[in-house]
């Protein structure tokens, strides 16, 4: 966008599948190409914004993004929360694991004979948007939802129990929209307001509109 619309504001965005060590060789992680994170960090710089991305993924960013690259989703808690009380703007756009293994072998796990059966110990990771919301001092939070069925519904519960001022509704599963793909369809959930969907665009051009729509919040909140 031409207009310098998030000038002023501090903009503090996750992107990416967190992935999670089981051995020094091999890790758990998602379908997540960290695309529409980095779309909303790179339009957010080109409005105006300072910029703080926390990544996984390796997907070209504007040169003037502060990046910290994170691999496991508690590298990525301490990084969210680090940069937190600075952030006007916190949009959570990682696909976060929701379990890791229990404990990470020190050595690579090996295969013993043909008859042997692994079971892997998972353990939860901390809800970081659920964290942020119950952190919040004046940040306007932003979440995403991606599910392969009863979207809105979903999405909805997301939006008040981790107390999101927003939550970015992603129908996933569908070759359009959702993970690694070029485009997106989303619906944006906002306490007490109809939901609004995003017709089929790029994700450049979904992460604008997403960022126009915060903006506006914000302004109507008198921040
Ligand atoms: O509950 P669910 O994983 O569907 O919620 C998705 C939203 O919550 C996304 O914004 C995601 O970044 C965030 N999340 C998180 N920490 C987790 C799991 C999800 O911040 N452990």
């Amino acid at each position: 966008p031409e207009h310098p619309f998030l000038a002023g504001r501090h903009v503090l965005i996750s992107a990416g599948g967190t992935r999670e060590r089981l051995d020094p060789v091999r890790y758990l992680t998602n379908d997540s190409s960290g695309k529409m994170g980095t779309a909303l960090a790179n339009v957010a710089l080109a409005a105006g914004a300072q910029v703080t991305l926390v990544t996984t993924a390796h997907q070209p960013v504007l040169p003037g993004i502060d990046v910290v690259a994170v691999s496991s989703a508690a590298e990525m808690a301490d990084a969210m929360t680090a940069h937190y009380a600075d952030a006007d703007i916190v949009v959570m756009a990682a696909a976060v694991a929701d379990f890791r293994p229990q404990a990470v072998a020190d050595n690579k796990i090996k295969k013993q004979d043909s008859e042997m059966q692994l079971t892997l110990q998972l353990e939860q990771n901390p809800d970081i948007l659920a964290q942020l919301g119950a952190a919040k001092t004046h940040q306007f939070l932003v979440g995403f939802a991606a599910e392969t069925q009863d979207l809105l519904h979903y999405a909805t519960q997301k939006l008040h129990k981790k107390h999101a001022d927003m939550i970015v509704a992603n129908q996933v599963g569908q070759a359009t929209t959702g993970f690694n793909a070029e485009t997106n369809a989303v619906t944006l959930l906002r306490p007490d307001q109809e939901p609004q969907p995003l017709e089929l665009a790029t994700k450049t051009a979904i992460a604008a509109q997403i960022l126009m729509m915060i903006e506006q919040e914000l302004e109507a909140r008198g921040d």
